[in-house]
This record gives structure tokens, C-alpha cells and sequence, in this order.
């Protein structure tokens, strides 16, 4: 029997286990969007998994959606990342960063001043972010790029992948899921565009695969992945056919030989994304979303999945791997610190085994 404490190789990356510790934004960064020792000791703490997706990152300051977010775009977060890097490799732990452009899920209060709020098409999302300044505000009005700018968007994710690639990260994973940039334009209720990033299916897809070419042309397709999640109407995100989007992104994306998909696992009533996975994509796939232990090792020891992410889990468990391995009692995260500056409900959750 294979299970979760199996090592597996995704791609070009090798993992002593197969309990992957899933994106979390934290809002704990630094100055000028840097990570800090805090964040360090945040993700050494959890290099027990076999593979760690770091929280999503903004490739550039039109990136950045949230406050307290880390950027991979300037040298001093470069230099914050490599420690966090250098600690998680330390302790025998590997790490990918997650690329996060927020495109039009912003407010300007959170961004830096000459940063811009930019998105397939001008449609402001309905709803509200917090902002450190004010409180929760509307989300911005985005600006609708212009065909000639797509091209230099997408080369921030080409960038993005090299700067983290200095920074000592093993690999690269694209946010295309939750409603940010990459979904914005997969999405038919985001994408008005009547040029070649608009329209059909196959226009529709064309921004995401050509973030993925330039990731994949920077670090190899051996140390990409992408992230997605069918369906999912978080962010007011919609697209009136996500079987059809999803089946036509994957199809092209196969034959990249990516080191994985994640694929949030969402049934909704419009599309089960596990099953457009299962007949377009042929490659690895990391499988997330309240997943039990035994649901894990069944869907590790069928095949279905090389491995499995957990989010929450880890956040309030640092030692998850050895809890899981044991059988220990699991701790649950504490809502109230889940976004708050410090080390209060980030570096303080106990360990049992250190
Ligand atoms: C605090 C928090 C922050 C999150 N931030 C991100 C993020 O930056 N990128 C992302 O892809 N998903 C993010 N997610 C979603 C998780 O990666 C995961 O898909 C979700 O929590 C379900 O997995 P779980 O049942 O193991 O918690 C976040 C979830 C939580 C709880």
C-alpha cells in the first residue's frame, strides 16, 4: 500500500512524503512587502511536509491585492524569501513559491501609490476588502489592459519565477483558482475581451497558458504548477461554462509535462472539476479541500492523487506530518489571528513533536 508518508516525485521536485502543506495567505510581511524573520520561523516550523506552497506572492506591485502581502519583485524580498528558503531546505523541506496577481481584487489603500489595479476587462468585483487604513472598503475599478500590455502582465510571471529561483525556491505555482488574474481571464463573467485573450474557449485560456510557458521556459516545466478550482464563485468570479474552460486549459496544459496540478476539489451544481481533471489532465495531481487522513491514503494508494494539500490543518499544527503519522489529536486554528500582524496565531501554535 502507498500512503501519505510515501516519498513521490513531482516532476522535477523529490518529497520525502506526500502531505503537502497547502497556499495561505498570512499578512505577516515586512517593509516594502518583504519577508521577515517571523515569516522564517513561520515556514520553518512546518518543513516537515513534504512539500510547502508558500502563501501567494505578487509578482509585481499591480499584483498586490491585499494588505501585508509578500512581492517577489524587489531585492530586498528576494533576500527576505531566500532565508525563508534556506530554513525550510535546513530542516530537510522543500518549497515552492505561489505566484498571486490579484489583478482586479484590490483596493488601492493596500498597494503601494503609483501601483494599478488592472484586469481583463473593466468590471468592478461586487464586495469589500480590509484595508490596514480604513477598515473594509470596495473593491477597486480596474483598468481593462490593452492588447499590447497582456504580453508584458504575463512576463512578470517569467520574472517572478527567476527572482524566486534566486531566492532558492524549488519551483513555482500558479494561483489561477479564488478568482485573481489568471481566473479573470479564464472566466467568461471577467473576460469581455473581443482580441486573442477573449472570447472563445480557447482565446479565453491563452493568458494562463502563456504564464505558464514563461514560468515553465525560466525553470523548467519539471518545477511548474498551477492551481485551479472549477467552478468556485468566490471573488464574484463566474463563467457561464467551466466544464468547457477547464477542459480546454488542461487538454493544452498536458502535454507541458508540469510538475503538478492542484486542484481544489469543488462540486458544484454547474461542474465537477475532479472529473474535467480526470478526463483532460494525465499528469500529477495534488488534491485539496477538507480531506480526511483516510481519504488521503485512499486517494494516494488508488493512484488518484501523487499527493494531498492541507491548509488549515497546518496553520494550527506545525508538526501535521508526525500528528497524522501518530494518530495525535489535532489543534484547531483560532479565526481572530488568522490575517492579524505578529506572532500571536501564526509562530505560537504548539508543537508535540519537535
Ligand atoms: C488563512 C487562509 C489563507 C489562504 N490563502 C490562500 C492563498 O494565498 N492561495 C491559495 O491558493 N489558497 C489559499 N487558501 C485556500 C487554502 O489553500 C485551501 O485551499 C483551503 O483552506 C481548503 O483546504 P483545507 O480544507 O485543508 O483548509 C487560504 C486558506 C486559508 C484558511
Amino acid at each position: 500500500m502507498t500512503n501519505l508518508f510515501d516519498p513521490v516525485r513531482l516532476g522535477d521536485i523529490d518529497l520525502a512524503n506526500r502531505v503537502v502543506m497547502a497556499p495561505m495567505t498570512r499578512s505577516r510581511a515586512g517593509a516594502g512587502d518583504a519577508p521577515t524573520d517571523l515569516n522564517v520561523e513561520y515556514y520553518r516550523q512546518r518543513a516537515s511536509a513534504g512539500l510547502i506552497v508558500s502563501e501567494g506572492t505578487q509578482p509585481s506591485a499591480d499584483g498586490k491585492g491585499y494588505c501585508r502581502t509578500p512581492g517577489i519583485h524587489s531585492v530586498a524580498q528576494i533576500a527576505g524569501w531566500r532565508k525563508v528558503t534556506e530554513a525550510v531546505h535546513g530542516e530537510g523541506g522543500k518549497i515552492v513559491l505561489q505566484i498571486m496577481h490579484c489583478g482586479r481584487i484590490g483596493a488601492k489603500l493596500n498597494k503601494d501609490p503609483d501601483a494599478e489595479t488592472i484586469a481583463p476587462s473593466a468590471i468592478r468585483a461586487a464586495g469589500q476588502m480590509f484595508t490596514d487604513a480604513a477598515g473594509m472598503v470596495d473593491f477597486d475599478e480596474p483598468r481593462a489592459l490593452e492588447t499590447d500590455e497582456v504580453p508584458g502582465v504575463i512576463a512578470e510571471f517569467g520574472q517572478a519565477t527567476a527572482n524566486a529561483l534566486e531566492a532558492g525556491f524549488d519551483g513555482v505555482e500558479l494561483h489561477a483558482a479564488s478568482g485573481y488574474l489568471p481566473m479573470q481571464f479564464l472566466s467568461t463573467g471577467t473576460n469581455k475581451r473581443t482580441d486573442r485573450y477573449g472570447g472563445s474557449a480557447e482565446n479565453r485560456i491563452r493568458a494562463v497558458v502563456e504564464m505558464l510557458e514563461a514560468m515553465a521556459k525560466v525553470a523548467g516545466p519539471g518545477r511548474v504548477g498551477i492551481r485551479i478550482c472549477p467552478g468556485v464563485l468566490f471573488n464574484d468570479i463566474h463563467d457561464d461554462d467551466p466544464r468547457e474552460t477547464y477542459s480546454a486549459l488542461l487538454k493544452t496544459i498536458d502535454p507541458m509535462k508540469l510538475a503538478y496540478l492542484h486542484l481544489i476539489l469543488l462540486q458544484t451544481p454547474q461542474v465537477d472539476g475532479f472529473a474535467v481533471a480526470q478526463a483532460n489532465y494525465t499528469g500529477p495531481m495534488i488534491l485539496n479541500d477538507s480531506i480526511t487522513l483516510e481519504r488521503a491514503n485512499q486517494l494516494i494508494d488508488t493512484g488518484v492523487a501523487a499527493a494531498v494539500s492541507f491548509a488549515r490543518h497546518f496553520l494550527a499544527n506545525p508538526d501535521l506530518v508526525h500528528r497524522l503519522r501518530s494518530g495525535a489529536e489535532l489543534a484547531r486554528f483560532d479565526r481572530k489571528t488568522l490575517y492579524t500582524p505578529g506572532s500571536a496565531g501564526y509562530t505560537d501554535y504548539p508543537m508535540i513533536y519537535k
